[in-house]
């Protein structure tokens, strides 16, 4: 019993991270200003005229939401991705950016 909990907590399965679960934080923390064909962020599949792929985007965004206060996003004055939220879209990201 024991071990068959182990293989359904470790199992991919359950570590699985979709838009579902990005979508939510993206709306309070993003889409008030990435409207737009500059970096649309609205929607996934994100449109920005800067990058050819989504996985472009996406690394980008990670990049950006890490970054010390005078380059992150959200821009200082704004509050910054908890950890947990980060976790989240790193985890979404390895999973294969799924819908
Ligand atoms: C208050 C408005 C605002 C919010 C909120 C905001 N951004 Fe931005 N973002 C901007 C502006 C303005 C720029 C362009 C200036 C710059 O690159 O710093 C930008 C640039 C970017 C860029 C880089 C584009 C480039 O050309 O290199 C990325 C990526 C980005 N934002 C992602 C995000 C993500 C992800 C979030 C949410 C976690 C977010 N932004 C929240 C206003 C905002």
């Amino acid at each position: 019993m024991r071990l068959l909990l182990i293989l359904f907590f470790s199992s991919p399965l359950f570590a699985t991270v979709t838009y579902q679960q990005v979508k939510p934080i993206i709306d309070k923390q993003c889409a008030s200003c990435h409207r737009g064909p500059f970096l649309d962020l609205r929607d996934f599949p994100f449109v920005w005229d800067m990058a050819d792929t989504q996985e472009e985007v996406v690394i980008e965004m990670l990049k950006r939401v890490q970054m010390p206060d005078r380059d992150r996003m959200p821009p200082i004055n704004f509050p910054r991705l908890k950890d947990h939220e980060v976790e989240i879209l790193k985890a979404w990201q390895a999973g294969g950016l799924l819908p």
